[in-house]
């Protein structure tokens, strides 16, 4: 890897300076480098997304193929690398021939942002910030909810991890100028923003209609709760791919309610301390002007 690539990537995986960041956002898109990630942090970032046989993962910008043949070999997943690059390419399906694993690891030269990946379960990513905010649109729109998006040293800014780790990696340092290895992992999410209607059934004469609210940024709530005696107390709204988390307090009593997003329904259990058993829940998204 050249010098001065050498060292943009060590002061922007460093926390790195606003003005090499600035840089790294001008430079020319197809000019990300191919620098590898070393084999321990390729095992971390597919133990972090917890990959499993029943995955499909999308290395995008592939490289020599190493995270899409540990995924296959270490994993037993399925994967598809895209590289730019024709002669990484072919190395990496000779290296799958070679191992066994091409019924399972397959590459292909492509454009990274013109790649199909509505397949993947999984997404990894070693690409400069420039790349991870072009991406950024394409990974929402096209990834079903609950993908986990796995990245080596670089994060999309404004979109809070829900989980990261550092490592210490002494062979970066010739590459990469800093023995540090930072990983982060996103888990789409479902979109919950808007109004619902749910009518709980306590077990009371007659179901209780709620109107849940929320407001979302990518994973991140907020919600409120509104019956027509008044508003209700709703608090730690967790949004997990598809999965939904709330505590509800209805007539004084604090439910945890758990859920799944399909589509415009949400549906799940309620538990309390006093309830004999899970109290099953519905709610159906209300068109933006019916609250
Ligand atoms: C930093 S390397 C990462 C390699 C591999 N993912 C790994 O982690 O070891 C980035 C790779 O992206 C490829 N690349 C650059 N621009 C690309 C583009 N527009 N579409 C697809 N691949 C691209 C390069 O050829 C290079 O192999």
């Amino acid at each position: 890897m050249k010098q001065k690539n050498r060292l943009l990537y060590f002061l922007i995986a460093a926390g790195g300076s606003i003005v090499l960041a600035a840089q790294a956002r001008a430079q020319e898109l197809s000019k990300l480098p191919y620098v590898p990630t070393p084999q321990i942090v390729v095992d971390e970032m597919l133990k972090m997304a917890n990959v499993t046989a029943k995955d499909f993962v999308v290395d995008l910008g592939s490289g020599d193929g190493r995270m899409i043949l540990t995924a296959a070999k270490t994993f037993k997943a399925s994967g598809l690398g895209v590289d730019i690059d024709s002669k990484l390419v072919g190395l990496s399906n000779q290296a799958a021939k070679s191992q066994g694993l091409d019924e399972r690891a397959k590459f292909i030269e492509q454009d990274m942002f013109k790649a199909d990946i509505s397949k993947a379960s999984v997404i990894t990513l070693y690409v400069l910030p420039d790349f991870m905010e072009k991406l950024r649109p394409k990974l929402l729109k096209e990834l079903k909810p609950g993908t986990r998006i796995v990245a080596h040293d670089y994060y999309m800014s404004g979109w809070f991890p829900d989980r990261q780790a550092v490592l210490t990696v002494p062979e970066k340092v010739d590459a990469n100028g800093t023995d540090k290895a930072y990983l982060y992992l996103w888990i789409v999410p479902s979109i919950v923003s808007g109004h619902w209607r749910m009518d709980l059934d306590l077990g009371t004469a007659r179901p209780l209609p709620i109107v849940l609210s929320f407001n979302q940024e990518y994973q991140m709530l907020n919600a409120a709760a509104e019956t027509v005696l008044g508003a209700l107390k709703i608090e730690s709204p967790t949004l997990k791919g598809e999965e939904l988390d709330f505590f509800l307090t209805v007539g004084g009593i604090n439910y945890r309610f758990t859920g799944r997003v399909q589509g415009d329904k949400l549906e799940g259990t309620a538990v309390s301390g006093t309830a004999p058993k899970p109290i099953p829940w519905r709610a159906n998204k209300l068109a933006p002007d019916r609250k």
